[in-house]
């Protein structure tokens, strides 16, 4: 086979077989195929498309191409949730614990933000002394125990994804829904749980910008889980507004814990009750709507919150500051944004409010950048908000007032203003399964 003809089959339309695929994939990893070819390659997937087949075939020999994560030794159905990424998202650190104390088992692989989207395993670093790279045993133990563990990825999981990532984002072919889809969902394969639940952001904050297109890489992410015989629902969620109204490492885990005590902001909450509900409901436990009637009582019970406790402690991290979330180290300058004039905000763009709270140091701007955990931003005001001038519209901390004036200069720019009363849209938008596609 050479990968010559391979490039020139899919220049010209044609569909490559499993076999073909299997064979670049795997010569790509041992570098018997040059990175210009394979940039050809992706270029020609990126205009001629690839058939519902091809991207599970491409899925597969990425999700094979390293470690594929055992969870055997852990009884009961293992569930995972992944987001498409988004700002001021922190459901995992909600969505687990309520998940672990409905019975299901989250095994959870996660990873490090990047640019104006935050990451888990920063969220959870901000937990002092709390350890993400434990051994897979303590790992396995610590899921039958307590329900619920979250730990860094292993460098080895689906190598070539991370070999093509690299070279799709400098080759502008990163935007290819089959592309995307068998990156997501490569990496979710390997990680072995049984179900996958999708949380697919639409909206300034995310990758796709709509609900039409986040659809149908939703539907490829489905049907690329149940060909491979794994559970997986995608909801697609508003992601033109901030999630929450923390944004920041330690600020978010704060909200989060906030959340878990009941007392949380409604979007977040409602959000993640609707994941989690999704999530026990796939183990076959009960209807979507009695799972989402467990789902709250464990919320607002406080057994969510205590799975949280226990997880932490399981990880060697101080537990007593999710108890009091005040111990969690403040920065030490704060300032106001406040409101240039009257009216309602009619949007944000999600995706500045990230970059703002990346300039106070709370994200990374190159993979090598040091965090400032306490940094980020608290919203006062979001989309439909009415707001008369001067009213405060954000704090933003951070560890300097020099930090400040870009980063003030980056949110006022994330807002918008009209006369007119808003209507703001849905948080859940739609639902994909097995069966098909349901618009909310
Ligand atoms: N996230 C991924 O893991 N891969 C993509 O291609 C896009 C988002």
């Amino acid at each position: 086979m050479r990968m010559y003809d391979l490039i020139h089959k899919k220049k010209n339309g044609g569909a490559l077989t499993n076999e073909e695929i299997g064979f670049m994939i795997k010569a790509y990893v041992d570098g018997d195929i040059p990175d210009y070819q394979m940039s050809a390659m992706l270029m020609a997937i990126y205009f001629q498309g690839m058939t519902p087949e091809e991207t599970a075939s491409l899925t597969l020999a990425m999700a094979r191409s390293g470690d594929v994560i055992d969870l055997s030794a852990i009884e009961g159905f293992k569930v995972d949730k992944h987001s498409t990424g988004g700002v001021g998202d922190k459901t995992t650190l909600v969505i687990g614990p309520i998940v672990a104390a409905c019975g299901c088992k989250v095994a959870k692989m996660s990873g490090r933000g990047l640019g104006h989207t935050g990451g888990t395993l920063d969220k959870l670093e901000a937990i002092p002394g709390l350890k993400i790279d434990i051994s897979k045993d303590d790992f396995t133990d610590i899921v039958n125990n307590v329900g619920l563990s979250v730990v860094g990825q292993t460098g080895n999981l689906a190598p070539a994804d991370k070999m093509l990532y690299a070279l799709r984002d400098v080759t502008a072919t990163v935007d290819s829904i089959p592309l995307i889809a068998s990156s997501i969902m490569s990496k979710k394969l390997a990680a072995g749980s049984n179900g996958i639940v999708l949380d697919v952001k639409t909206g300034s904050g995310a990758f796709m910008k709509t609900v039409d297109k986040s659809i149908e890489l939703a539907r490829r992410m489905v049907e690329i889980g149940e060909h491979a015989g794994v559970r997986t629902i995608a909801i697609i969620t508003d992601m033109d507004i901030p999630l929450g109204n923390n944004i920041g490492n330690s600020l978010e885990v704060i909200e989060a814990v906030e959340t878990l005590k009941g007392q949380g902001p409604k979007d977040l909450t409602d959000l993640c009750i609707s994941l989690a509900a999704n999530m026990v409901y796939m183990s076959g436990k009960a209807s979507l709507k009695e799972c989402e009637e467990l789902v709250r009582d464990s919320l607002y019970s406080g057994k969510a919150l205590d799975k949280l406790i226990e997880m932490v402690s399981a990880q060697r991290g101080d537990s007593s500051v999710i108890l009091d979330p005040d111990k969690f180290e403040k920065a030490p300058y704060s300032h106001e944004v406040k409101a240039p004039r009257d009216g309602y905000i009619s949007h944000m763009d999600a995706e500045k409010c990230g970059i703002a709270s990346m300039l106070l140091g709370a994200g990374r701007e190159t993979k090598d950048s040091i965090l400032d955990y306490a940094a980020g931003i608290v919203l006062k005001k979001k989309t439909g908000h009415k707001v008369s001038k001067g009213d405060v519209l954000g704090v933003l901390h951070a560890s300097s007032k020099d930090l400040f004036e870009r980063a003030e200069k980056t949110l006022l720019d994330a807002y918008s203003f009209t006369d007119d009363e808003v209507n703001l849209r849905p948080l859940v938008l739609a639902k994909v399964d097995i069966d098909g596609v349901v618009k909310y």
